[in-house]
């Protein structure tokens, strides 16, 4: 089947009424884009990842819109990009970025977004916004769930079941109320080999690849959970994944905060920025489930389901987890040793955060 025609097959339900966002996605032609985005000018563009490069850009309704764009592209994958994007453009919920539509002319294939205002977690936590202090507790609380029931959405009730495969800070976005939007769920098989700052073969960042992920290729829901585990650590801690002690050698932040939460020291866990203003049951909450998303054993991980109740307040559920062996005893260092020298990563580009 041709791509037109593909098209015809499945347009016919975009408009209906799916989750809890209306599904408009469309197809853009280049000339739009190229209109909305100046040419895809430098000064639209919003950053670089993996996939290529993202412009913002205005359609002439005067919505705005982040346009990525494919950096390269094989004929053979034409088929799979139609179909994949289709189906992800299908996905709705209030915590996943929507996906307005697509463009594949030629050579190029691009993705459109609704552009999020307030950019990605990873600018307030260490980029461009990090110093204006917009991530009060009350928001990373909201992130936190927001983020944590989207994922739980793609492993659990979107057909069929999306693992996300790159959970991380710049692929949460925030729109014009904090709320996470996550970005960038399916689109593992478009990273061009070896075009990529990501892992040339593992689709994902330092820092937040799961051990068995990294080390065979496994990817799973709970390498998703583990990538979150880190993601909450890092939005309570306001801390990198992995922060530098030296020019080899990286610390990462499980090793940090394990001994921390386990002498129940939450005004050293808790981001400097947030001055002591945080509701401390919530903070533990976050760091006792980020760290047991983030254990070395897949098994000992808990179901993004899970998460989210946990995040929410069920006490059963968080007094089970915080009799956990692992919160009792100090004992650290072995589980991430694996990552954290750089010179254990010699044929990988990567991308450090
Ligand atoms: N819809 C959007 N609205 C605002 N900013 C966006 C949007 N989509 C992407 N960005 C920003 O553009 C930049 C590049 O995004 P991109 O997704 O290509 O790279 P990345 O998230 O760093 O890595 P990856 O390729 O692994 O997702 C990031 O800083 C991202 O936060
Ligand atoms: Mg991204």
């Amino acid at each position: 089947m041709d791509f037109c025609s593909m098209l015809c097959c499945v347009k016919g339900s975009d408009r209906k009424k799916q989750g809890k966002k209306e599904s408009t996605w469309r197809i853009f032609s280049l000339k739009e884009l190229q209109l909305a985005t100046n040419n895809f000018n430098y000064d639209n563009k919003l950053g670089e990842g993996g996939f290529g490069s993202v412009y913002w850009g205005q359609l002439w309704d005067g919505s705005q819109i982040a346009v990525k764009r494919l950096k390269s592209w094989s004929n053979k994958a034409e088929v799979e990009f139609s179909v994949e994007v289709e189906i992800l453009a299908r996905v709705r919920h209030k915590n996943l970025l929507t996906l307005r539509g697509y463009c594949a002319e030629g050579q190029e294939r691009l993705i459109i977004y609704d552009y999020m205002i307030n950019l990605s977690l990873l600018s307030h936590l260490h980029g461009q916004h990090s110093a204006e202090c917009h991530l009060d507790w009350t928001r990373r609380m909201n992130i936190a769930i927001g983020a944590a029931e989207g994922i739980a959405y793609l492993h659990h009730y979107a057909t069929p079941h999306i693992i996300h495969r790159d959970i991380k800070a710049s692929n949460v976005l925030l729109d014009g109320d904090f709320k996470a939007q996550v970005a960038d769920f399916g689109f593992a098989k478009f990273i061009p080999d070896g075009a990529t700052h990501v892992t040339t073969r593992v689709k994902g960042t330092l820092g937040y690849l799961a051990p068995e992920y990294a080390m065979y290729g496994k990817a799973s829901e709970s390498c998703d959970v583990y990538s979150f585990g880190i993601l909450l650590l890092e939005l309570a801690s306001g801390k990198k994944p992995l922060e530098k002690m030296s020019s080899t050698l990286k610390r990462a932040i499980t090793d940090w905060a394990l001994p921390l939460a386990c002498e129940r020291k939450f005004d050293e866990l808790a981001d400097p920025r947030l001055n002591g203003k945080y509701v401390e049951d919530e903070l533990k909450r976050v760091v006792f489930v980020g760290l047991i998303c983030a254990h070395s054993q897949p098994e000992k991980r808990p179901i993004m389901l899970d998460v989210v109740e946990m995040l929410k307040g069920d006490k059963e559920k968080f007094a089970a987890l915080e009799s956990e062996e692992m919160f009792k005893s100090t004992q650290v260092g072995e589980e991430s040793s694996e990552f954290i020298s750089d010179e254990k990563e010699p044929k990988q580009e990567i991308e450090n955060v």
